[in-house]
């Protein structure tokens, strides 16, 4: 069966989308489900990609040009023949089941890069995105072959690269914390990956799962919570709820935080159970959806 894609991807920044993307990754690949999966890192911050290689790993992976920027940069700007899965490595932990295809910060010089030169070339901005994800979506077949599961862990914002993971995904889970700054840009977000598709004239709405992240017992939080969950039941609704919360936790913050960061991958079972609970209920989602349309009309 090939992979399921799936992005984690918020505009707001510092909401949980490594740690979801990480953790989700763990969760699936060590726990009951022992799916095999791969995380790619769109992130020039490469958090994902420290905590799953190490900083030993992942400095020699740079050094040696397999990150994403090279492979972007190598296969659009200098057209050599490169292959993605080349770039694929095991994690520091779960070698066996769980992988990552790292990022470096260089990224943020490449997607400028990318911009830039397919610009020159009357290229508009729907058009880079359009190279990118036919680009990822072609490199990534014979990946999802060998996959359950492929996770996009993206950038605070919308970068172009954001964009192309969207289009390619068949679940797009968006981390938000439950306060009212987090929830300003929540609306225009979902709506951006709602209508995210290579097939512009043909897309149909693809509504996004909400991942309430860093959840406190607090009336402020109970109440936004309750105002997410009605907006979620509604027919003109722009995103939907996963029923899992995940706690403001300490040991999340400290695993997270990269201070166990030369240990295991560190989530002890106890503070995979939330994790666990959330890989359930998303691979279930994820085996309900169709295909993306990620084929340019
Ligand atoms: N459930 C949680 N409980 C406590 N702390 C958390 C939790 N989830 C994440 N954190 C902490 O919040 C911070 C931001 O988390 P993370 O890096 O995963 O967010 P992000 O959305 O990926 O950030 P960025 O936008 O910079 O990529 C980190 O210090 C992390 O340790
Ligand atoms: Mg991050």
């Amino acid at each position: 069966m090939a992979a399921k894609i799936i992005s984690v991807a918020n505009m707001k920044g510092g909401v949980g989308k490594t740690t979801i993307s990480v953790a989700l990754a763990q969760a699936l690949a060590a726990g009951p489900r022992q799916a095999k999966v791969l995380v790619v890192d769109l992130d020039a911050q490469a958090n994902a990609s420290f905590w799953l290689c190490g900083q030993a790993a992942l400095t020699t992976q740079i050094e040696q040009s397999k990150a994403i920027d090279g492979f972007l940069e190598d296969a659009i700007v200098f057209e050599k023949p490169v292959a993605l899965g080349d770039l694929v490595r095991p994690a520091k932990a779960h070698g066996d089941r769980l992988f990552v295809l790292p990022s470096s910060p260089n990224l943020r010089l490449v997607e400028r890069e990318l911009i830039v030169y397919l610009s020159r070339r009357h290229r508009n901005l729907l058009e880079v995105e359009r190279v990118v994800s036919t680009l990822l979506d072609e490199q990534l077949a014979p990946l999802r072959a060998s996959f359950d599961v492929i996770i996009f862990d993206t950038a605070p914002g919308i970068s172009a690269l954001t964009e192309a993971a969207l289009r390619l995904s068949h679940l797009v889970l968006v981390p938000t914390v439950p306060d009212y700054v987090s929830n300003l840009g929540l609306l225009s977000f979902c709506r951006t990956v709602s209508w995210s598709s290579n097939d512009v004239a043909n897309a149909s709405k693809r509504t996004p799962w909400v991942v309430s992240n860093k959840v406190k017992a607090s009336k402020h939080h109970e109440q936004m919570l309750q105002q997410m969950r009605a907006e979620a039941q509604g027919a003109e609704r722009e995103f939907n709820m996963l029923s899992t919360l995940i706690p403001s936790s300490p040991r999340i913050d400290e695993v997270a935080s990269g201070l166990d960061m030369d240990g295991e991958l560190a989530f002890d079972a106890e503070g995979m159970e939330v994790f666990v609970k959330l890989a359930a209920e998303v691979l279930d989602l994820a085996e309900r959806v169709p295909a993306p349309q990620t084929r340019a009309a």
